[in-house]
């Protein structure tokens, strides 16, 4: 479906995921406010940090049926920290 499917790229265009479901009879109810909640996080979030640090290599969760993060270790650097 995506060209780098491994590579975080935030600017997709078009990005037809399936993060909520693939838009079936069960397709996410709450992807809108999932969505809203997401986008809230973020905007509070680069107001107050410079960024977003990796500590350590993530760990995948090991599963024939989902993909994704198990773990993942960050450290906020606040904003003006680095001055
Ligand atoms: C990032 C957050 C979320 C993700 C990744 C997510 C993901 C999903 C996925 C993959 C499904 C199954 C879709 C399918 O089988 O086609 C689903 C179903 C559902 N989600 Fe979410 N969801 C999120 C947040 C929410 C929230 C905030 C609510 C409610 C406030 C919600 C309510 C539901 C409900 C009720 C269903 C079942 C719909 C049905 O079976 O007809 N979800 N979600």
């Amino acid at each position: 479906m995506f060209k780098d499917p491994d590579v975080f790229d935030i600017g997709r265009e078009p990005n037809p995921h399936v993060g909520f479901g693939g838009g079936g009879p069960h397709f996410c109810l709450g992807r809108h406010l999932a969505k809203l909640e997401i986008e809230c996080l973020f905007r509070s979030l680069i107001q107050q940090c410079e960024r977003v640090e990796l500590v350590a290599e993530p760990r995948r969760l090991r599963s024939n049926f989902i993909n994704g993060i198990k773990e993942m270790t960050v450290r906020f650097v606040p904003a003006g920290a680095s001055a």
